[in-house]
Order: C-alpha cells, then structure tokens, then sequence
C-alpha cells in the first residue's frame, strides 16, 4: 500500500538536469538505466525527451513506493526496482516481457546515468536519521530493502548506532577521517566511546551535540562541525564507495558501444574515484596496480572515450535556485567496442587507510 506521507514529502530538484540529458542524448527506441530513482527527476526527463524505456534502480523502499504514480504515467516504459544500482547487471538483465522473462544477452543499454548521494527527502526526513538538522534515530541507512523475486527481507548492515556503539576508536576514527576528511576525527571517535561507557548513542542530537563539544561550541566557516562526521557515517554505513565502483564496472559491461555513462557526484572522493575509473578507461593513465600483470594492462584498448575531459558544474542560475547543488560535479563518457577493463579497485582510490 503507498505510504500517504509520501505525498507529503519535499520534491527533491534534480541536480544539473539540462548537462545530464545533453550527455545522455536519449533517442527513441533506446534503452536507459537510471541507478538512483530518488524522486523520478532525470528518469521522467529521459522518458520525456524521447520515446525510450527506463530501468530504474533504488535501494531506498520509500523511494521505489512512491514511484507507483510515476510508473503508470509511462506505461510499458518506466520499471523501478529496489535494489542497489551494484547489482543492475544481474536484475536488468531479467527482461520483463508480456511472455513472461527473458535473459538478455550481452550489452543491451543505450545509457547509464548515477546520481550519487542522498536525496532531499531523505536529508529532510528526521527519522532517516541523516541530518543534525531534525532529531531522530541515528540510523542514516538507504536501504530497508526486500527481494522483489520472492519479497524477503535483506539483510541490509547496521545502523550508524550500531557503527558508533560498537565498533573499535579507531575505526570510528579512520571512517570519520576518511570519509569526512575531518581533522578532529580521533578527538570525536575518543568523546563517542566515552559517551557509549555511560549510556549508547541512539539520536542524531545526542552526535550532534557531541561533536559541537568537541570543537568546543565553536563552527568554523559558519557550518556546523558535525557536518562532516555525518557526511562520513552516511558513507561507511552504506558503504557507498564500493557501491560506486561496482555501479561504475557494472555500466562498463552493459553498455552498448556508442552507449553513454553520465555520473553526478557530490563528494571528492566519489568524484575522484569517477575521475580515475573513466581516465584508466579513457587510456588517459598509466595503470600503477602492484595487483594486475604487466601484460594485462597493456592488451587493455580504451572502454570509453570521453564527453567532456573536466567536471561539467552546475550553473550560476541553477546555485542560486537550488544550492544543495553546489558541489556536483558531472562526468560523462561514451562506451567503445573494446571489452570491460579488470576492476582494480586501488587504482580507483580505494586504497585508503583501513575503514
Ligand atoms: C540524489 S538522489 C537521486 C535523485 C534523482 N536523480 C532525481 O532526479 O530525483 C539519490 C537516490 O539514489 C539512491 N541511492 C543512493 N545510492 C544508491 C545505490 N547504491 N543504489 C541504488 N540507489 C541508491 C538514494 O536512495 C536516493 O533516493
């Protein structure tokens, strides 16, 4: 049954919506991969530009429900599923038919297109937990996912409590560090484990008010110094890096050649993990990997070339309409002939201190 708060909920403005459908060029008759739904902004833009079709992919539940209404607008052309745009290759390879489902064969979408983070409805939901901005739950969790073959429950890893309650100080450091690029990030994992001694971290006020302690009341640049702490959870809990690199290889192998893989990011070191995979894909750099033969890497001929050489950004307008778009970053490249590259994840950037 759909969620009648859904109806409630903020629309989430798609983010560079103009750059995205210029680099995706969608021509009638195609195929298009959409892997993060969010409220159906670039899915409808992409139906709307050309007689095509769109799989999308969410692995937020509350995203996928509320799709419904979008779904029956574009009968027979827009499907979305609850599953993590890491595993688009194996479910979008399941073609729904009018005679039931049929496995498709080789590369067969036109278009791939991520939009990488959190959606407005979630950051304005208090009980998501991913905002310090509304108390709730300390869970920050985009997915409550379920199977859509046969409707179990997935195992979907824990909350940021769990995370924060339970692991090592030096974990929560390293993550803190990392993903947030937080200097204070040892001194915030010492006060976490000092406040769990006493009683477990379960709202996002309760972190909130710990890290504006650690930095003792003060906010530098006129951001609150829980930013990042929060920026940095909210990737380890769903482990968004690998989500990308994965999301990243899937694309290569399904991608037509002539077909387009557009990338929005928010985040440097998403950004930066999109910049390497397309510029070793681009054969723009020498692979450095102490983990492939010498040999493999030479026979690789370029998978991609590309659409734009730097990050497109949004425009002053946009900034001004919608500033939770100030640091997107799009990159886009086209599918050659060549076969998919091994995944090395190290040269992609995911040799960081250990998380
Ligand atoms: C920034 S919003 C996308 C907004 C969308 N482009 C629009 O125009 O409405 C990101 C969405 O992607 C989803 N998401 C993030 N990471 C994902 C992943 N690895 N797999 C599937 N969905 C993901 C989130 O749940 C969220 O709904």
């Amino acid at each position: 049954m759909r969620d009648p708060s859904i109806a409630l909920l903020p629309q989430h403005i798609p983010v560079m919506l103009a750059e995205v459908l210029g680099a995706l060029a969608p021509a009638d008759g195609e195929m298009h991969i959409d892997g993060t739904f969010g409220a159906g902004g670039y899915s409808c833009a992409i139906l709307q530009a050309a007689d095509c079709r769109v799989l999308a992919f969410d692995r937020d539940i509350t995203a996928v429900r509320a799709a419904a209404p979008v779904c029956a607008a574009f009968p027979n052309r827009l499907n979305v599923i609850n599953q993590p745009f890491s595993r688009m290759e194996e479910f979008a390879r399941i073609e729904v038919t009018p005679h039931g489902t049929l496995p498709v064969e080789g590369p067969f979408a036109d278009g791939v297109v991520l939009d990488i983070g959190v959606s407005s409805m979630q950051l304005d939901q208090a009980a998501r937990g991913f905002s310090f901005m509304h108390d709730g739950p300390l869970d920050m969790r985009m997915s409550a996912a379920i199977d859509p073959i046969d409707g179990s429950a997935l195992d979907v890893g824990g909350s940021a409590a769990d995370f924060l309650n339970f692991a090592e100080e030096e974990k929560i450091a390293n993550v803190i560090y990392t993903y947030g690029e937080e200097h204070r990030s040892r001194a915030i994992a010492r006060a976490v484990v000092k406040a769990r001694q006493v009683a477990p971290l379960t709202t996002t006020r309760q972190l909130a008010d710990l890290v504006l302690r650690v930095f003792h009341g003060c906010k530098p640049d006129g951001k609150h110094p829980a930013t990042r702490t929060f920026q940095a959870l909210r990737i380890h809990v769903n482990d968004e890096l690998g989500e990308l690199v994965a999301g990243l290889a899937a694309a290569e192998r399904i991608l037509k050649p002539g077909g387009r893989l557009v990338v929005v990011s928010f985040h440097s070191l998403e950004d930066r993990i999109v910049k390497r995979f397309l510029a070793s894909r681009c054969g723009k750099t020498a692979r450095t990997s102490r983990h492939l033969p010498e040999q493999s890497i030479k026979s690789e001929l370029p998978s991609f070339r590309f659409v734009n050489l730097r990050p497109l950004t949004p425009s002053q307008g946009e900034l001004v309409l919608n500033p939770r778009s100030r640091s997107a970053r799009l990159r886009a490249a086209i599918r050659t002939d060549a076969p998919p590259h091994a995944i090395d994840e190290d040269a992609l950037g995911l040799d960081q201190p250990p998380v």
